[in-house]
């Protein structure tokens, strides 16, 4: 018999506090009459380039799309090499992979789960051309010792903040530090209602690039200056995105207050690992990890209870079968190891303390506690 209905996420329940004002929102669009690159679009690029304390911003398709762009913003050369985390989700390879270019993964610290900037410079070679980190989970990297390496070696960095909307590392943005790909999936902090992304640049050189690339590679409508893409913000999206952006900072606070609770009730448990707290990172929780060999069957014991959780990720993105010859024989152990055992438990802007408070208690029921 279960007690408890935590889902996971549930997009309805998130949306509600939001709704009237993106209902609002949507009709204005409609009676506008202007769906493809107006003015919510203008206005949301100004609204999310200032939140992230960035110099331009060009709303994109995904953020899939959004790492793609950065590679050709950036025109490396044919057969570069990208570092990238082992540990990461597998749209950030794939940006790399669908521009012909060659992942080099480094395996993630495994405290932070973020990719180990000791070891970078290791991996670098003559052919590297290129720094993509992963600020996973709502936790940033540790970009002081990543900007040092990259500036050394004469590296671009190319951040992938899908998960980091509002994180801070030393009190400065996620996607600031390099070209910023954000993805807005509906379960993502700042979540839209289909895809959504953007690119955030700090120069006007590559914010042209980046809107030309969006847009069939066009400046002026009919005239093509480079091989581009259909792959354009929509007004929909950005009007809806302009609601949830003025309260992102709220959503990102709750979840914070959510975490306090699990750091609270459940630190001190032998098998549990909680996500790294350290006083140079705001973190933002897009996702609640904690780490347990046990991980299997607590899942199933909260699955029982009525708490609904996910695993990011169940396989990594080297031993996925897509990726099988291009990472064929290489291993990554700590990267596995984290798959292996990482659970992401409710931490949802529709999600009460109380309701945090419950999770825990079945958790801690679990462990004899
Ligand atoms: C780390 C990371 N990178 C990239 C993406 C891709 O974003 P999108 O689904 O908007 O293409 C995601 C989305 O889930 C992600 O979590």
């Amino acid at each position: 018999m279960k007690d408890l209905e935590i889902p996971y996420e549930s997009l309805a329940l998130l949306n509600e506090p939001f709704r009237e004002e993106i209902e609002t929102a949507l009709s204005r669009v409609v009676k506008k009459g202007w769906y493809i690159l107006g003015s919510e679009v203008a206005d949301f690029e100004k609204e999310f380039a200032a939140y992230v304390g960035a110099s331009h911003c060009a709303g994109v398709a995904s953020g899939l799309d959004a790492l793609i762009i950065a590679l050709q913003v950036l025109k490396l050369p044919a057969g570069a090499e990208v570092i990238v985390p082992a540990n990461t989700y597998i749209a950030t390879i794939l940006a790399i992979l669908r521009e012909g270019f060659t992942p080099v993964l480094v395996e993630p610290d495994p405290a932070t789960c973020n990719i180990d900037p000791r070891r970078i410079e290791s991996a670098i070679t003559p052919l590297t051309k290129a720094i993509m980190v992963v600020h996973l989970y709502g936790k940033a990297c540790e970009m002081d010792l990543i900007s040092e390496i990259a500036s050394r070696h004469k590296l671009p960095i190319i951040e992938d903040c899908a998960q980091s909307h509002g994180a801070k590392f030393k009190g400065r943005m996620t996607g600031t530090w390099g070209l910023g790909a954000f993805s807005f999936y509906p379960t993502k902090n700042l979540g839209a209602m289909g895809d959504a992304g953007a690119l955030v640049t700090q120069s006007q050189g590559d914010d042209e690039t980046t809107r030309m690339i969006r847009n069939y590679g066009s400046k002026i409508k009919y005239y093509n200056e480079v091989v581009g893409m259909n792959s354009r913000l929509d007004e929909m999206q950005a009007a809806l995105l302009r609601v949830k952006l003025r309260r992102l900072d709220e959503v990102n606070e709750h979840k914070r207050k959510l975490a306090e609770v699990y750091y609270l009730e459940l630190s001190g448990i032998a098998d549990l690992i909680l996500p790294k707290v350290s006083p140079e990172c705001h973190d933002v929780y897009h996702i609640f990890n904690v780490r347990t060999g046990a991980r299997d069957r607590l899942r199933e014991h909260l699955r029982s209870s009525g708490i609904g959780t996910e695993i990011h990720y169940p396989v990594a993105p080297h031993l996925q079968k897509a990726m099988k010859e291009q990472f064929s024989g290489m291993k990554f152990p700590i990267s596995e190891s984290i798959h292996q055992t990482t659970l992401s438990l409710p931490i949802s802007f529709c999600h009460s303390k109380e309701q945090i408070k419950s999770v825990c208690k079945v958790i801690k029921g679990f462990f004899g506690k």
